[in-house]
């Protein structure tokens, strides 16, 4: 633990924890909803929570302790709004409150952030570059794994140069889009059809499209580029989607792999889509432990702990796969902040590996708490 941060509360010592979220990503109404989970189920003996929400403007709000506006429902839509701005200082782990007319308060020091960000200027090391500046403790991967890893073109890079298997791809650019988009598209012709247009650096299935014929090849990249102007294509993968759960390894101690998962979609979605992952929770079924040989889910763990230290992953990460009918694993993606509802389905292939939902906070901010401060 660090030295001066805590403080004293009843007969234990606190540790004070900035749980982070919202902010400037399409995301923004997931993170609120992971928020109200976790504000729900911190552990409150161990740990004094400063809710911290970014507005859609990028602005830092100091918000009530509530979890029910900020729950996700098919009639609410959360959004961070308040008054009262937090900002952090470099170099000292303190936070500045500023109240409307009011001077500036110095609040005591923060032991660990823990951003609970999805997306772009979140979980894509944007943030993680502040709090190093700021010398704070924080959950999850460093700055570049986490950049990589929002950047599913990065990301298979660095899969393919580590051995790890990956589907067939190609990448439009912004400038090669605005050139000639026939020559931009022209790549993707040897993909086969269909294929999922997405943009690079998203998540929660947004902006993406499954595309069946080239006529509707240019709607979809348009599409994905309001997301984000750098745009993959990816050949369609048949098969199952299973997911692993990985949590850094305490000390020196390897990473250690959960139970794996499997989400079916059963009805009125192409695929696992925005509405299917937040909305339509009936339309999808998450089961852990998957059905799979044993053979196969050992090989998904062991897979899921090189992708994780392929990446440079830290703290959490879930690893996605596609299991073709063929019997290959390919590797989807790794995800640095992982769906962290309680019924999402990383706190669930933890549960089902004895890992439940405040231990697993827990877990996460302890981990946190071993990280070395400064250049590593
Ligand atoms: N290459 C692919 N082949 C088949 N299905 C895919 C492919 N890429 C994405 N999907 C479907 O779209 C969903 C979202 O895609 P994904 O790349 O995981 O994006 P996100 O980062 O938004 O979760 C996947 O869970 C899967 O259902
Ligand atoms: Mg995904």
């Amino acid at each position: 633990m660090s030295d001066n941060e805590q403080i004293q509360a009843g007969d234990g010592v606190k540790t004070r924890v900035a749980v982070v979220f919202g902010g400037r990503s399409s995301e923004h109404a997931v993170s609120c909803s992971t928020a109200a989970a976790v504000l729900q189920a911190i552990d409150r003996d161990r740990f004094e929570v400063l809710p911290i929400g970014i507005d859609r403007t990028g602005r830092w709000l100091l918000v009530a302790d509530d979890p029910e506006p900020l729950r996700l429902t098919p009639t609410q839509r959360p959004e961070v709004r308040g008054e009262v701005a937090v900002t952090m200082v470099t170099g000292s782990r303190t936070l500045i409150v500023r109240e409307p007319g009011q001077p500036p308060v110095e609040l005591a020091g923060v032991d660990v952030v823990l951003p609970l960000l999805h997306g772009p200027f979140g979980e894509d090391g944007t943030l993680q570059g502040l709090l190093e500046l700021s010398d704070t403790r924080y959950v999850g991967s460093g700055v570049a794994a986490s950049a990589v890893m929002m950047d599913k073109h990065l990301m298979k890079v660095v899969f393919s140069a580590a051995g790890l298997p990956v589907g067939a791809y190609a990448v439009i650019t912004d400038k090669e889009w605005r050139r000639d988009k026939e020559a931009a598209m022209d790549p993707v012709s040897a993909l086969g059809w269909p294929v999922f247009v997405k943009p690079a650096r998203a998540g929660s299935s947004v902006g993406i499209t499954k595309v069946d014929r080239v006529e509707e090849l240019e709607d979809a990249i348009e599409a994905a580029r309001e997301h984000d102007p750098k745009v993959i294509v990816e050949a369609a993968l048949p098969g199952r989607e299973i997911e692993c759960g990985v949590l850094e390894g305490r000390g020196s101690d390897a990473p250690r792999a959960s139970e794996v998962g499997e989400i079916e979609v059963v009805s009125n979605h192409t695929f696992y889509d925005f509405e299917a992952k937040y909305l339509d929770a009936s339309d999808v079924r998450l089961s852990c432990p998957a059905e799979l040989p044993r053979e196969i889910a050992d090989e998904v763990r062991t897979l899921s702990v090189k992708a994780f230290e392929a990446a440079g992953c830290e703290g959490l990460a879930r690893v996605d796969w596609f299991f073709e009918p063929g019997g290959r694993l390919v590797l989807n993606e790794i995800n640095t902040m992982p769906g962290f509802t309680p019924s999402s389905m990383f706190p669930q292939v933890w549960k089902a590996s004895g890992l439940d939902y405040t231990a697993l906070i827990t877990e996460l901010i302890e981990l946190a708490q071993e990280r070395l401060l400064g250049l590593r």
